[in-house]
């Protein structure tokens, strides 16, 4: 239970503030040994752009790990401890070998798995490499990102492909990492509350998505057989745009475009970026992941409006964006307990319960449902946006709202069931 503080009920009443509740450290604790550490090691992550790795090996923090990436001459990632298992020297200074890397110190040679390859000031009939291993995670490389498993060697899942990765008509393109100076759930909490869309992103001065969002709109969610989805219909005469985006378990999100006007939209758009919610500690996280850009058309790159904190602190003040918002939750680490969380929360409190179940699964020492793994094939997602012609509104305005809440669900309950194009 999340212990709470006082509901103040009187103006002038911040003295009565005291005791405050402590942070929700089941969720927001990521390092070795803590229950959501734990519960997210048993997922592959992305840890970093696979056009990083050149002829330096690269320092890492993941899940509050140090760590040590690099690719050998042969072209095989190795993801590291740091510290040569010799005697401590950082392997961030090792020289990059045909295969492996080499101890800057005493020369010992590591191969990406971890194995000792030569340990060249020891007797020739030393046997220590063949006993001793480093330590290393399984790496694995997809369309210019670098994945690595973190969990228990027998609990390894499968790696992930998503239906969204190959799209006919569209690239896949590896996105430069944005960073956070706050907890990861903070961060991924955003993907499953689209009402700030309607009010941070459409503030005077504000970039990245169309008029359109400045109308609220009716919000839903739902569960998927991946994680959750956010459902945001909106009326125009007797067209209803139904727009819906992904979480999936445990902090990927994917969302459809943003900037188009709704009048362009007569297909079904899938989305326009699959990202993770990355905790390198408990209070620093990074974005990664694709965007999805039109064959033949330059990729989105660079830095996208509020997505950093690198703007002076004064025009993030006068124009916040998604960073500002999160970052500033409580300081960086939010409290549960001071929130009051009201009726656009219910995607927040469904994803909270969602990854809940799973730490605690983990904690028991259950298998995850791996439900995002169907046996090599693609594993099917479900953000899209659509438009819905010839729904004529209904006669009043609460009922119109429940119709359009019940065609959205309809919607994406079709569109679990047989597909998006069976949707
Ligand atoms: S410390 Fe690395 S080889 Fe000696
Ligand atoms: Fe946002």
């Amino acid at each position: 239970m999340v212990e709470r503080a006082p509901f103040l009920n009187a103006a002038y009443s911040a003295y009565h503030h005291r005791g405050l509740p402590a942070e929700d450290q089941e969720m927001t604790r990521v390092g070795p040994d803590t229950p959501c550490g734990e519960y997210l090691r048993r997922f592959w992550q992305p840890v970093i752009v696979a056009s990083e790795l050149g002829d330096l090996p690269k320092r890492l923090k993941i899940l509050g790990e140090d760590l040590v990436v690099f690719r050998d001459k042969s072209g095989a990632i190795g993801v590291v401890e740091p510290y040569c298992p010799h005697r401590g020297t950082s392997l961030e200074y090792g020289l990059i070998e045909e295969r492996g890397i080499r101890c800057c110190y005493h020369g010992w040679l590591f191969d990406v798995d971890g194995r000792i390859l030569e340990t060249p000031g020891e007797p020739a009939d030393s046997t220590l490499k063949d006993r001793l291993c480093h330590g290393a995670y399984p790496a694995h490389e997809h369309a210019g990102l670098v994945f690595a498993y973190m969990g228990p060697p027998e609990k390894k899942p499968p790696f992930p492909i998503f239906d969204t990765y190959d799209i006919p008509g569209y690239q896949l393109v590896a996105r430069a990492p944005t960073l956070w100076d706050c907890n990861w759930l903070q961060v991924k909490e955003n993907s499953m509350d689209p009402a700030h869309v309607a009010f941070l992103h459409t503030l005077p001065g504000s970039e990245g998505f169309s008029e359109d969002f400045k109308e609220l709109a009716e919000w839903d969610w739902m569960e998927t057989p991946v994680g959750m989805v956010y459902i945001d219909t909106r009326r125009y005469d007797d067209k209803v745009w139904v727009r819906v985006a992904d979480f999936m378990l445990p902090n990927i999100h994917q969302f459809p475009p943003n900037m188009d006007p709704v009048s362009l939209r007569n297909t079904i758009n899938r989305p326009q970026a699959t990202t993770w919610a990355v905790p390198l500690d408990d209070t620093h996280t990074m974005q990664i992941g694709y965007y999805r850009a039109p064959e033949g058309k330059d990729p989105q790159r660079g830095t996208v409006f509020g997505q950093d904190g690198l703007r002076p602190y004064e025009e993030r003040q006068r124009i916040p964006g998604d960073w500002d918002a999160q970052v500033s939750i409580h300081d960086g680490m939010s409290r549960h307990g001071l929130e009051h969380l009201a009726s656009t929360d219910r995607g927040v409190i469904m994803m909270r319960n969602m990854i809940r179940r799973g730490i605690r699964a983990v904690s028991a020492g259950e298998d995850l449902d791996y439900r995002i793994l169907t046996n090599g094939a693609a594993v099917p997602t479900y953000s899209h946006d659509r438009v819905i012609p010839g729904i004529a509104p209904a006669a009043t305005k609460e009922a119109d709202r429940q119709l359009l809440r019940d065609v959205a669900r309809d919607v994406v309950a079709k569109t679990v069931k047989n597909g998006l194009e069976g949707g």
